[in-house]
């Protein structure tokens, strides 16, 4: 009877509205991938609009904060990547295991680069870090499920805007072109971004889930968003104590010789 909706997504969605940019989206619709979309809306502006990941965008970072980012970042997926693995095989799981989404060896590569063979020993995991990594190893050996909530909230933003802010990191630190110091953003196992983010809402929305749970999947993610933003504002907060550095790749710099000053 609706002529205009056409494709096989939406044949079980009888009397649901549709937006002409995308059949998919629906407003009510019960596909995991749907829900957690449209539940991290708000928060995901929020994110968008911390002072760290605007500052960011604009290429204000200097090297020694955008360090901490990357240490933050190691000490979160080396804690979710640990329960993935402990949970690869768990049905609420299993069909959200791929390997080549793992972050933890590109940010150890990274960190060497950053702070030379013994990183380790030189930096350790901030009080937010630590209080999202402690969710992080409490959902997945208590309540696997919730993970799903976790990776999505990673896996899908490094995806959605990884080529973007590597080229602002490089460009604002004046970093490598062969990649050293930005691993974390370069996903070698993945040649479409746009194709593996349909791959992996297809595979959420086939796991067997009830609704509440699937809300309860929702709450978590935003909950993710949450840690995600005070760790950013953390960094910002740290950022205030770091001294000033030469922050922008066409600064002059001065004394030096034959940099093309002129
Ligand atoms: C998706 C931009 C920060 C998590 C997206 C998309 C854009 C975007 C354009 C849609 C991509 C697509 O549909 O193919 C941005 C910008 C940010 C930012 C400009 C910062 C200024 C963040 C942060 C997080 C995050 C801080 C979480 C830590 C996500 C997630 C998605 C997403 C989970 C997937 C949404 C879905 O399709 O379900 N982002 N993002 N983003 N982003 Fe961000």
């Amino acid at each position: 009877m609706e002529d205009s909706v056409k494709t096989d997504s939406v044949a079980n969605g009888g009397g649901l509205l549709y937006e002409d940019r995308n059949p998919e989206d629906t407003l009510s619709s019960t596909d995991l991938s749907e829900m957690l979309a449209a539940g991290t809306k708000e928060v995901h502006e929020k994110a968008e609009n911390t002072q760290f990941v605007k500052e960011f965008l604009k290429g204000r970072i200097r090297k020694e904060l955008f360090k901490l980012g990357h240490v933050a970042l190691y000490y979160t997926y080396e804690a979710m990547e640990e329960e993935i693995e402990r949970n690869k095989d768990h049905p609420d799981f299993s069909p959200l295991y791929f390997p080549e989404l793992n972050r933890c060896d590109a940010l150890a590569h990274d960190l060497e680069y950053f702070y030379g063979e013994d990183w380790k020993e030189r930096v350790s995991c901030s009080p937010a870090t630590q209080r999202y990594v402690e969710r992080i190893h409490q959902v997945g050996q208590a309540d696997p499920v919730l993970l799903v909530a976790h990776a999505y909230t990673r896996y899908m933003g490094d995806l959605s805007g990884g080529q973007v802010l590597k080229k602002v990191a490089q460009r604002a630190l004046k970093l490598p072109a062969t990649g050293e110091g930005v691993n974390f953003y370069q996903f070698d196992g993945i040649h479409s971004a746009k194709a593996f983010k349909q791959l992996y809402r297809s595979r959420m929305n086939e796991l067997e889930l009830d609704v509440a749970t699937k809300e309860r999947l929702v709450t978590e993610a935003v909950l993710a968003f949450q840690f995600n933003m005070e760790v950013f504002d953390e960094l910002d907060e740290m950022g205030k104590h770091i001294p000033e550095e030469v922050m922008q790749a066409d600064m002059p710099v001065h004394g030096a010789h034959g940099t093309g000053g002129d």
